[in-house]
């Protein structure tokens, strides 16, 4: 082989500290608002909550109450400052008069019912935190009547808590860690059922924090031996439930593999076959899942360089976005220990690059299922890396397959940059996941795979070509993956190279991974 040393020590840049969610008390209360005592009482408030009568007084009660012990002046501050309590629209004022320091409304839109709303509420309050600088702050809905599930907002807004504080600063020299200590949730009620529900909240979380922290993290840092190795460290946390399996490059060929082989063969980075298994605790599993991503530590595009404005070659350490909502999901899922069903994390990493011992343009690969596929384009590895392990995967006897993967720029084009797209033959797989998608807040839509477009991925010397027309590049990705994917087995892909990433917040997103843990859930039994 002509791998060398993985240079995964490249520029001298180590991660600081280990990965580790941050320490955040989170507490349910039934207290009334104007005895709180702490340094932030954060009021979400719709729209309609806003509503004053004729002397200009608040209708709300809540609102209501919190004014008169200020001296009306939220109404005032709402009125000069034009909060109309629109979403994203926050206003901070510190007052003596009640228990708590000071008092900010938070916009949540015309009538909040939405898991995202809710997230953002919370992320927006822990923001505010930060700016005050405050470590106790309560959260509270200015109406919660018509709420039909109060523990599922409750816990919506704790995730946005807890992510909302959270900054990835392990890459910086210096660092502030933030001040905030504790959130209480008010008026959404109390007691075990909702304790519980906290709980996941916080589980996911520390799941969806290491998945950013994985894609955050730079391809001379995380190699693919470096993802193999968090991934260990996540079944070695969790031994109780899951297992590692790690497969060097031999192992790969010995099963095959030459589809994904190929994509990594340039790098001095040798490929890493990562399998985790989650296992449920006390007794059987009645349903078998894989969770398969693409685990692309770096995408060069190969000798089809990444070249041109907006191919973002500088961006490509994000390719491994599929991988990190994978590993994500294994993490809070090996903390929930869901019963009844049994998970496969699986993902083919590997970087592409270029080198004399690389795959050239023209190229013809075998997968492990026996198919041979042209490569014309060297830029569409995803695909060969995610064929191989898809091939895997239905060789453990699962049910059902989700495939998360930063799969193809006309994706980006179709859907823009806030939401995934869905493929998969299965009405009733897709009735899953998007039923998951409701609870956890994340976008995705539904696009066709359209069979008559599996024309152009047609090769005259093999059984298929990588690339088809650039028209559609989602949907014929789709269908090339489905070659891989056997037809007993439900299989659904998700295509989030829009998602994967804020451009805002420049970092990130941790995408699907609490739509993932909730259609394990929804799996369990
Ligand atoms: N990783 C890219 C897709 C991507 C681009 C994700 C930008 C996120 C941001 C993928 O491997 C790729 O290069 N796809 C090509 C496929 C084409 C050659 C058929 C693309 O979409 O251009
Ligand atoms: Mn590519
Ligand atoms: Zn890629």
């Amino acid at each position: 082989m002509a791998h060398t040393i993985a240079r995964a020590t490249l520029g001298l840049t180590h991660i600081s500290p280990a990965f580790e969610a941050p320490k955040l008390t989170l507490a349910t209360k039934e207290i009334d608002v104007t005895e709180w005592k702490g340094d932030l009482l954060a009021v979400g408030v719709t729209e309609k909550d806003l509503a004053k009568d004729q002397n200009s007084k608040f209708e709300n009660p809540i609102l209501k109450k919190l004014d008169s012990c200020l001296g009306g002046v939220l109404a005032e501050v709402s009125t000069e400052e034009d909060f109309t309590g629109k979403s994203g629209q926050s206003t901070v004022v510190r007052l003596p008069g009640l228990g708590s320091k000071r008092v900010g409304l938070f916009g949540l839109g015309q009538s909040a019912s939405s898991t995202e709303a809710f997230k953002g509420l919370g992320e927006a309050a822990a923001a505010a935190a930060r700016t005050a600088q405050a470590s106790d702050i309560a959260i509270v809905l200015a109406s919660s009547e018509g709420l039909s599930a109060k523990s599922c907002t409750a816990s919506a807004i704790a995730s946005g808590a807890v992510l909302g504080i959270y900054e990835d600063n392990r890459y910086k020299s210096e660092s502030k860690k933030p001040a905030l200590k504790s959130v209480d949730i008010l008026g959404l009620g109390t007691g075990p059922e909702l304790e519980k529900k906290l709980k996941y909240a916080q589980y996911v979380a520390s799941g969806i924090i290491l998945g950013k922290e994985l894609t955050n993290s730079p391809a001379n840092v995380l190699t693919p031996g470096k993802l193999a190795e968090e991934a260990s460290n996540i079944a070695s946390l969790y031994s109780d439930v899951l297992s590692a399996k790690i497969l060097n490059e031999e192992q790969c060929k010995d099963l095959k593999m030459g589809s994904y082989l190929a994509v990594a063969a340039a790098s001095a980075n040798p490929p890493h076959f990562i399998h985790l298994t989650y296992k449920p605790p006390g007794g059987p599993a009645k349903l078998k899942l894989a969770l398969v991503g693409k685990g692309l530590t770096f995408d060069s595009g190969g000798y089809n360089i990444k070249t041109g404005p907006g191919c973002s070659i500088e961006r490509m350490k994000l390719d491994m976005g599929g991988s990190a909502a994978v590993l994500g999901a294994a993490k809070a899922i090996g903390q929930i220990k869901p019963s009844g069903v049994e998970v496969h994390f699986i993902v083919a990493a590997c970087e592409n690059m270029i080198s004399g011992t690389g795959m050239r343009p023209g190229d013809i690969v075998t997968a492990s299922n026996g198919k041979t596929i042209e490569v014309n384009n060297t830029d569409a590895e995803g695909r060969l890396t995610l064929a191989d392990a898809l091939v895997y995967a239905c060789n453990q006897g699962v049910d059902k397959i989700v495939d998360l993967a930063t799969l193809t720029g006309a994706c980006r084009v179709a859907l823009g940059l806030s939401i995934a797209g869905v493929f998969t033959p299965s009405d009733d797989l897709a009735k899953e996941v998007f039923a998951a998608s409701e609870i956890s807040g994340e976008k995705f839509w539904r696009l066709p795979m359209e069979e008559s477009y599996w024309e152009s991925m047609k090769s005259g010397v093999a059984d298929m070509v990588n690339t088809g027309d650039r028209q559609g590049g989602a949907i014929s990705a789709a269908l090339f993956l489905k070659q891989f994917v056997d037809e007993k087995v439900q299989w659904l892909h998700i295509d989030m190279g829009g998602p994967v990433w804020s451009d805002k917040k420049r970092a990130a997103t941790g995408f699907a991974i609490s739509t993932l843990v909730e259609w394990v859930l929804k799996n369990s039994s």
